[in-house]
């Protein structure tokens, strides 16, 4: 069964983790290694806290790293742009997270109040991985000849 919408943005595609449902007793969702995470997971962060409408993270993209985002709880908007097309994606479920490869240019917004954005990641924290400015981002795709 369908549950979302497609993603049309090379190196994103969703996650669908298993709901292992025990009536009041609550739910399970598992990522595991391979069969939903991709790479083996060397740091995990989350963005909580936010205190007003209007938050905007990410804005930045990277070189390497992978990663897969989860609401794990409340909801929010990541905008996807691979340089050659822009998507606005919705994260809405505990259970349907986003996994972004490298070289995508990303921005969350509209994120709930009550958001719990669970991060795994491929690799520890560099900020050498990162790149901050739009400019540089586009002529990083042309420069590695990978623009589509
Ligand atoms: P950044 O990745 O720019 O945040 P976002 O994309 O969510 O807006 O990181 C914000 C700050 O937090 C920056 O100073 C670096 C620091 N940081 C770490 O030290 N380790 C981490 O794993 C992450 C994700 C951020």
């Amino acid at each position: 069964m369908k549950t979302h919408e497609n993603i049309f943005i090379k190196n994103a595609r969703f996650v669908v983790l298993p709901r292992i449902e025990d009536g009041i007793d609550g739910t399970i969702s598992v990522a595991e290694y391979s069969d939903h995470i991709p790479f083996l997971i060397k740091r995990v962060y989350y963005i909580y806290n936010l205190i007003k409408e209007g938050a905007i993270r990410g804005k930045h993209a990277h070189k390497e790293l992978e990663q897969v985002f989860f609401c794990a709880r409340g909801s929010c908007d990541v905008e996807l742009d691979d340089g050659a097309n822009k998507q606005i994606i919705h994260l809405t479920k505990p259970n349907v997270g986003i996994y972004l490869g490298s070289e995508l240019w990303v921005t969350f917004h509209k994120f709930s109040m009550d958001c719990f954005l669970l991060v795994l990641a491929s690799d520890i924290y560099r900020e050498s991985d990162y790149i901050r400015n739009y400019e540089e981002f586009l002529s990083y795709l042309n420069r590695a000849g990978k623009k589509t």
